[in-house]
């Protein structure tokens, strides 16, 4: 029998080309996210609405309905409505991604990500035991790992201070799934994943920002002066390393978490002239100091993983980027 995994969060970034990864091999995707094309106007807490709902939209279209993948316009904080999709849908597995991101936003406004981070994860966990679901992985964040300066982070170190009001839903989450097994031996495993980036990213994110502002000739503002270290990883190699986990059973043994990054921090300085190389354009700099809820470092330790999935591909700075912007390029006249 084909198995039917549900993936939320499907009109985002990271899970739109989940979908299409994982229909490409065999599975039963169905696709949901709060986003729906009547009400095209949800408050995402960005300023950049237009661009946000036509990326949305684009994904959608691209990854999804071109191929017949089922989807769903659900908000998971309201629990009749995921108790609905969950009796349609019967999913073998869920993928949970669906959540309110952004670091910096969240520190603007820590109130808008209680609903979809706090209240739709408890939901979907719930509802993941409450229908037998056999396989349920989640999205965490490097932003667990707080402000710590050494490297690489390992799974085992402990994360008891975020530095925003994201982490802390985040680091919630990883308590809130090992309190289901605690009680009910829901298993699941948490994937930590670190700075994102590629093709149809973003644009709140500095891959797709700092490239928007580069090609508008605008200047991008380094903060930290420039010195912060991301551990920055391709968006391929990510889901890649998501349909692994889901095919190897990883998230069947206890509440476990996992680091999905590289351990091959890069400089933002370093970053941001490789994009300009990619680019062909100049970036204009300013420097600027470090905001509240940045962190100096991010670094995974990526041996759990090997451990858990062998080795698994890493996409270069300059490929990566390559590819980003020249997607960027076609999209924005498409
Ligand atoms: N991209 C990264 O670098 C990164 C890093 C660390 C963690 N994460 C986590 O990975 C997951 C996916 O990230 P992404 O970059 O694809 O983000 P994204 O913002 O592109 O996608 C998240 C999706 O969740 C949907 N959503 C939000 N609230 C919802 C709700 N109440 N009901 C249904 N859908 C809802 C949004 O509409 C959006 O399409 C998120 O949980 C994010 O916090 C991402």
């Amino acid at each position: 029998m084909m198995r039917k995994v549900l993936i939320t969060g499907a009109a985002g970034f990271i899970g739109s080309k989940l979908a299409e990864y994982l229909h490409v091999r065999g599975f039963e995707v169905v696709g949901c996210d709060i986003y729906n094309f009547r009400n095209a106007f949800f408050d995402v807490g960005d300023s950049n609405h237009l661009f946000i709902q036509k990326l949305r939209c684009d994904r959608i279209a691209h990854f999804l309905h071109k191929n017949q993948i089922q989807y769903h316009a659900v908000d998971l904080s309201d629990n009749a409505a995921v108790t609905k999709l969950f009796s349609n849908v019967k999913p073998h597995a869920v993928v949970h991604l669906a959540a309110q991101a952004g670091v910096r936003h969240s520190v603007k406004a820590p109130l808008d990500f209680v609903k979809s981070n706090l209240n739709g994860f408890a939901n979907v966990l719930d509802a993941c035991r409450n229908f037998a679901v056999e396989d349920f992985l989640y999205a965490s964040s490097s932003s667990v790992y707080g402000a710590r300066t050494t490297a690489p982070f390992s799974e085992i170190d402990r994360c008891e201070t975020p530095e925003s009001f994201y982490a802390a839903t985040k680091i919630a989450n990883e308590v809130m799934a090992q309190s289901y097994y605690s009680q009910y031996k829901t298993t699941s495993m948490g994937m930590r994943f670190f700075t994102v980036y590629g093709p149809w990213g973003r644009p709140d994110m500095a891959p797709m920002l700092f490239a928007q502002k580069m090609r508008q000739r605008l200047p991008i503002q380094l903060f930290g002066n420039g010195v912060l270290k991301r551990d920055f990883t391709f968006v391929a190699d990510t889901v890649y390393a998501i349909g692994q986990l889901l095919q190897k059973g990883a998230s069947r043994r206890h509440a476990d978490v996992v680091n999905i990054g590289h351990s091959n921090p890069i400089q933002v300085t370093d970053f941001v002239s490789t994009l300009s190389q990619c680019l062909g354009i100049e970036p204009i700099i300013e420097l600027a100091p470090m905001q509240i809820s940045d962190v100096p470092l991010t670094c995974a330790s990526d041996e759990k993983l090997i451990e858990l999935i062998g080795e698994w591909p890493h996409t270069s700075l300059k490929d990566g980027l390559t590819e980003m912007t020249k997607w960027l390029e076609k999209w924005q006249i498409t």
